[in-house]
């Protein structure tokens, strides 16, 4: 399944992979992962020493781990947190992560943390101070880092330039890697009114490193970016355009809440290698009549519970 292609960064396609979820820990110490990789929220494995960092290990050794983070929280004024960083940097020692990445937005203001993915006004002065920002961690990390494009539920008035110029700059200034989330474009493009296709059509196809799918849930006047559903057909057709533009990348499944078995997990994230044969499920975007958006603290997205 991999493909040793590599784009501009030298990073190779991975495949398919999924997240690595504690619901799936048992299965995993008994079972083939079947799956190419695997994506970790590194948050979950710092400062961790238990069964968590054990099962880590024992995945590392059988399959490549990227980390994924969701507190480095580049976009804020804050400094960047130094003592975050290194612990970033120790974990990456033990598992030899293919790529680190975090989400373009910022977490908190004044130490504090609010843990959401908040969405960045997007000027040409926070550009240069997000580009300052990633050179640092660059710096730090010695790697190139890899920027999730967010899902987001507002835009700034004073913006002055749209997401995908945005990142196309901070890819191009400081030679960073690109998560391309289709699912977090579908959704800030039904939330905001705009064509998903056309800022899939315009990034720099040569950072982008890596693929994220998953499902969102329609609650009327806005798509939420949930995880836990299937993916729907838009999604998938948008992954099979931006697989088209990349060449292709590795693609990894994100499934957050109402988490299925493994098999079935799996079962969801192969669908890729049909979607990219031209076979599109038929999977309508899942609508919620009755939901109540809450903040999960434990992976950090926006989730919807229901009563
Ligand atoms: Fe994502």
């Amino acid at each position: 399944m991999n493909d040793i292609s590599k784009n501009r960064l030298g990073l190779p396609n991975l495949g398919l992979g999924v997240g690595l979820r504690s619901q799936h820990y048992s299965y995993l110490l008994k079972n083939d992962p079947v799956v190419d990789w695997f994506e970790i929220i590194s948050e979950n494995y710092l400062d961790n020493w238990g069964y968590a960092r054990h099962i880590l290990e024992h995945i590392a050794a059988l399959r490549p781990i990227v980390m994924h983070g969701v507190s480095m929280s580049i976009g804020s004024t804050d400094p960047l947190n130094l003592a975050y960083l290194a612990q970033l940097k120790e974990l990456a020692e033990l598992v030899n992560p293919v790529w680190i990445s975090d989400h373009l937005c910022w977490t908190g203001v004044a130490s504090i943390n609010t843990h959401d993915l908040l969405p960045l006004p997007l000027t040409l002065e926070s550009l240069k101070h997000v580009v300052a920002r990633v050179n640092q961690v660059q710096d730090i990390l010695k790697r190139p880092l890899v920027l999730e494009n967010p899902s987001t539920y507002l835009e700034f008035e004073h913006s002055t330039l749209h997401e995908w110029e945005f990142l196309s700059e901070l890819a191009t200034q400081t030679g960073c890697g690109l998560l391309l989330d289709v699912n977090n474009v579908f959704v800030s493009a039904t939330n905001h009114n705009f064509d998903p296709e056309f800022y899939i059509r315009n990034i720099p196809h040569n950072h982008v490193v890596q693929i994220h799918v998953a499902g969102p849930t329609d609650c009327g006047q806005i798509l939420i970016d949930t995880h836990d559903q299937p993916v729907p057909t838009r999604v998938w057709q948008l992954y099979r355009l931006a697989q088209e533009l990349t060449g292709g990348v590795s693609t990894l499944l994100e499934w957050d809440a109402n988490i299925p078995e493994y098999p079935e997990l799996v079962a969801e994230v192969l669908k890729a290698r049909e979607v990219m044969k031209g076979y599109i499920p038929d999977v309508p975007v899942y609508q919620s009549q009755q939901a109540e958006v809450v903040s999960n603290p434990v992976d950090h997205q926006m989730k919807v519970t229901y009563e």
